[in-house]
């Protein structure tokens, strides 16, 4: 199952894409006592029903994994808020998009690991599409300093003359890696 928050929010990522969108934003935000990642997208979004569906681990509609009737990304997200006292919310207007925030208490035993976020943005940026992403990343310590970065698709796209071909995945990888290291410390 997940190992990882950086798995959940790249499952998130993935359902914007299935649900068509062109434009996305991912953020990844640290605070001294919590974590916060939000999903946005300008998808075919969802009604109530969808969203009820969305919500039930065995609401998938069984056309996507044939034999395998679950979902389990909303739900698994639900289900560790519930766990650890985070929350998870979700608006979502049909035809419009969807955005699905999640905050969690960093100290919470339960909580599952972080994950690699290089790995994530790698991961979201060479999806393969023409979808628009833009990325957050934050951290704002307890004496009130803040790291941060943003990445856009098409800029960084632009700078790298493309990001298919395995020469660029490298470089945009090390790129990552350096946006990362203060983060790490
Ligand atoms: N961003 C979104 N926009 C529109 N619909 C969404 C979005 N996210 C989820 N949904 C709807 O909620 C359903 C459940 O999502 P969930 O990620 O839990 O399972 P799944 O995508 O069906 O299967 P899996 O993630 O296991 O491959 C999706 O099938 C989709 O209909
Ligand atoms: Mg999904």
């Amino acid at each position: 199952m997940h190992a990882a928050l950086s798995d959940v929010v790249f499952d998130l990522f993935q359902n914007s894409i299935e649900a068509g969108a062109m434009n996305i934003g991912v953020s990844f935000w640290e605070t001294a006592d919590e974590i916060h990642f939000s999903v946005t997208d300008d998808g075919r979004g969802m009604d109530f029903e969808g969203l009820k569906r969305a919500e039930d681990p065995f609401g998938s509609d069984g056309t996507k994994h044939p034999g395998r009737r679950v979902g389990l990304g909303i739900p698994f997200l639900r289900q560790t808020a519930e766990q650890t006292g985070g929350r998870v919310e979700i608006d979502s207007v049909p035809g419009k998009g969807t955005r699905i925030e999640a905050v969690f208490p960093a100290a919470h035993l339960d909580l599952p690991p972080e994950g690699n976020l290089v790995l994530l943005w790698l991961q979201c940026l060479t999806f393969g599409g023409d979808y628009q992403l833009k990325i957050h990343r934050m951290c704002r310590e307890s004496d009130g300093r803040v790291e941060e970065y943003r990445i856009d698709k098409a800029e960084i796209s632009e700078a790298l003359g493309g990001l298919e071909d395995t020469n660029t995945v490298g470089l945009l990888r090390e790129f990552l890696e350096s946006m990362e290291e203060p983060f790490n410390k």
